[in-house]
């Protein structure tokens, strides 16, 4: 059916002035992609022999975006917005293209390949000239209107700006994805005139210049209008967003994900989840994170690009980069860092913040620690309150943990050091030197008890006339 298709052009010069950003339109994000990476990714499904991408507005970002996300597309260059006419002419001259062209605007977050596909069918069924993809938008305002003629075939289209009162009761609107014949549109697209509200050439013209010529024009209605959806501005970034993730929850959930609150479970385009997951409300899934089937995570939790093994349970944590065993525990409020890799069943428990460390299997960071630069065998447990000490103001250096250690609660690791197999340190310690296998590691004061200071430092106090009458149940007891 694409067999055809030679070209994509993808339109993504423009301004983007209604953003009012720093940053070019078609970069913003929605679902974990830019806008004109959901662009490029429906197109891939037609698998076109090239696909060119006009950029202006903020060049250098978006052709090093591209190259990221889609090294084999080449760039054409408008240096100033003269309209999507223009942009169209510069994805044209000087090439000689035959076939089938697609031309679709980088804005378009909602689209799927599935559609651009159909589009394509009807184009090559009827051997049209060109085949507009159309949708009934019930709020059709700022899109270009379809106006068809008695007998319902296309005839012109008119922008919002330069549409009468009539024109503007129309509720079908323009998508902006064309199929045309590259041959006719080059012959054609030289024609376009600014005479229009905007002074630009709009590419919407070349339609009725084609019908003059006794061109055929085919009006592909959509079924779903949220699939054309246009990203002009925040208010439809967010919109487009909230659709996205009702596209993408519903097919997880329909893939066997329970998701319990979809409204506010926000998982990105790139994440992929297995079956029987189930997600608490609160929770986004980012990036390239892959969860494994039976893993519990959320409430309240942020996963990037985070690999989550079978039966692994995460609750009200953020993790980045992070790798979390099967059935392992993170949570409730541990921070993951990048390069955290917990073993099979070790846990990451409450106040916890690890970052480049390996904890091995069955051991345990329960409460309190900060964990940094260090590999920790298996089945250890790091007491509550321990620090790695792995930043000296200059370096950062590691620290090696053996097999079935016990650290003691409130422990300095001070980094590089290593506590060797079955070792101990005692609580409170800081640990400056390494510490033999099986050795109990002691780095603290002797402790020794005033007797009497407070009775007589703090007479009367509360604390003195509790210790006293203590003092004078003992001496009754004798
Ligand atoms: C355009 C269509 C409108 C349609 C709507 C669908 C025209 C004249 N109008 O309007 O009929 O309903 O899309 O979303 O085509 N661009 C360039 N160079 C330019 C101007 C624009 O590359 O000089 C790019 C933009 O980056 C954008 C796309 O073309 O990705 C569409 O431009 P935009 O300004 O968003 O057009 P709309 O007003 O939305
Ligand atoms: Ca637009």
């Amino acid at each position: 059916m694409s067999a055809n298709l030679e070209t994509v052009v993808v339109l993504a010069a423009g301004e983007g002035t209604r953003m009012k950003s720093a940053t070019p339109k078609v970069l913003h994000e929605v679902a974990g992609r830019s806008l004109v990476g959901h662009v490029l990714n429906a197109v891939s499904a037609l698998a076109p022999k090239q696909v060119r991408v006009v950029v202006g507005a903020g060049r250098e970002a978006v052709e090093e975006h591209l190259r990221e996300v889609a090294p084999n597309v080449t760039t054409v260059f408008q240096e100033r917005r003269g309209g999507t006419g223009h942009a169209t002419q510069l994805a044209l001259a000087g090439t000689d293209i035959s076939g089938t062209i697609l031309i679709l605007a980088g804005d378009t977050p909602m689209l799927t390949g599935e559609s651009l596909k159909q589009l394509l069918a009807t184009h090559h069924e009827g051997g049209f000239t060109a085949s507009v993809l159309t949708a009934e938008h019930p709020d059709p305002t700022g899109y270009g209107r379809i106006v068809r003629g008695d007998d319902g075939s296309l005839l012109r289209i008119v922008e919002e700006r330069d549409a009468d009162d009539f024109v503007k009761e129309i509720y079908e609107v323009n998508s902006g994805v064309y199929a045309f014949d590259a041959k006719k549109l080059a012959g054609a697209i030289g024609k376009l005139t600014n005479d229009n509200s905007q002074g630009e050439l709009y590419l919407t013209d070349v339609i009725e210049i084609l019908r003059n010529e006794g061109g055929t024009i085919a009006a592909a209605l959509i079924e779903d209008f949220i699939e054309i959806l246009g990203v002009n501005d925040r208010v439809q970034l967010a919109e487009s967003a909230a659709l996205l993730r009702d596209r993408i929850n519903e097919g997880f959930m329909r893939a066997g994900v329970t998701i319990v609150d979809p409204t506010t479970t926000w998982i990105d385009a790139t994440a992929e989840i297995a079956n029987d997951v189930t997600i608490f409300p609160g929770t986004a899934i980012l990036g390239s994170s892959k969860i494994a089937t039976g893993a519990v995570i959320g409430p309240r939790t942020t996963l990037e690009s985070c690999k989550v093994f079978e039966g692994a349970n995460i609750v009200e944590s953020n993790c980045f980069e992070a790798t979390i065993g099967a059935s392992a525990n993170v949570g409730p409020y541990s921070y993951l860092r990048k390069g955290t890799v917990l073993g099979t069943g070790a846990k990451a428990g409450a106040f916890v913040e690890i970052k480049n460390a390996k904890v091995g299997d069955g051991s345990k960071v329960p409460h309190l620690s900060y964990v940094g630069d260090a590999t920790i065998g298996e089945g250890s447990n790091i007491g509550a309150a321990t620090i790695f000490v792995n930043y000296d103001g200059i370096d950062k250096h590691h620290t090696t943990i053996g097999d079935h250690v016990r650290i003691g609660s409130d422990s300095m690791l001070v980094a590089p050091v290593s506590i060797g197999d079955g070792a101990y340190t005692a609580a409170g310690s800081v640990i400056t030197e390494d510490v033999p296998a099986g050795a109990m590691g002691v780095a603290r004061g002797k402790q020794r008890n005033v007797l009497g200071w407070v009775m007589r430092k703090r007479s009367g106090t509360k604390s003195a006339i509790a210790a006293e009458a203590a003092e004078k149940r003992d001496e009754k007891k004798g």
